[in-house]
């Protein structure tokens, strides 16, 4: 099961694969990326996925770049590494050349990509949930590009980190719920699931958006609205979202206990569903 890289419809090993340093992303945090995670040989959301890269690249005004280019990539790595449940990270820098602000419009976009094997969260960490903190959002105003200009989300991760916690929920100035370091945010008040509108401050997350599908599919109330910093301490339960994460139940929020101080009924509901869909999809 070889984990490799990907550089301009090359592949070869991770150790060996260099990026050049003029590289614009590696300079300005000018690329964008995406992670695709695949279950039983399939991946999953692909098409989405696909879809957001164009829209993020789109945002950056970077050239226009043919779907089924990147998307033939994709598959060319993955059927070579032959991961069952594989994560495969897509990056597309605006193209390398001497260090400029402004671009020259006919640069070469840099595709690369890494795929590697998935590695499961614990069973214990999903039965007993996570620890979470909240941190002030400090992020630039266009939060809805999946950039790679993601420090500050980097240093949130860290600071829960060090204060013995999982991961950090951003919190905007007014006091509204955005969402994780890399993940989407989720509270269920009174039976009802309640999310952040796809707004510019929340990554549009796939996740998000088949975990909304799915929970219409099970009878679950619905909502898309600001949650105040104010309103998390009452949610009977609440979790994160995203492609690695797919959901994690939280257990407390600065240390507070959310509903019973565990997972609760509808999170762990809608994980199943989602891992059976995962699985069985495509
Ligand atoms: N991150 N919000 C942020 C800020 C994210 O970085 C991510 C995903 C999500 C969830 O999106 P999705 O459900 O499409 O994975 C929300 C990826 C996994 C990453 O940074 O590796």
């Amino acid at each position: 099961m070889p984990e490799l890289a990907y550089l301009n419809g090359k592949i070869r090993p991770i150790s060996e694969t260099y990026v050049p340093i003029e590289d614009r992303g590696y300079q300005f945090g000018d690329a964008v990326y995406e992670f695709i995670a695949s279950y039983n040989g399939k991946l999953f959301c692909m098409e989405e996925h696909m879809k957001r890269l164009q829209t993020s690249m789109e945002g950056l005004s970077f050239p226009k770049i043919d779907k089924s280019f990147i998307e033939k990539a994709v598959y060319e790595l993955f059927e070579k590494a032959k991961i069952a449940r594989a994560g495969i990270y897509i990056q597309i820098s605006r193209g390398v050349a001497p260090r400029d602000h402004a671009w020259d419009k006919k640069m070469k976009v840099q595709i690369i990509m890494t795929i590697k094997e998935v590695k499961e969260y614990p069973l214990k960490l999903r039965e007993d949930g996570i620890g979470i903190i909240t941190v002030q959002d400090e992020r630039w105003a266009n939060c809805n590009i999946k950039t790679v200009q993601i420090l500050f989300n980097a240093m949130a991760k860290q600071k829960a980190k060090d204060q013995g916690a999982f991961d950090a929920i951003f919190i905007s100035k007014d006091g509204i719920v955005r969402e994780g370091t890399s993940s989407n945010f989720f509270m269920i008040k009174d039976g009802c699931l309640i999310t952040h509108p796809l707004t510019k401050n929340i990554l549009p997350g796939i996740t998000r958006m088949v975990i909304m599908d799915l929970a219409r599919d099970l009878g679950i109330k619905t909502e898309e609205k600001f949650i105040l910093k104010t309103d998390l301490f009452s949610a009977n339960e609440a979790f994160l979202s995203g492609t690695i994460t797919e959901i994690l139940g939280v257990r407390t929020i600065d240390g507070i206990k959310i509903g019973k101080g565990k997972p609760g009924e509808i999170t762990q509901k809608l994980y199943k569903a989602l891992r059976k869909k995962a699985e069985q999809d495509i």
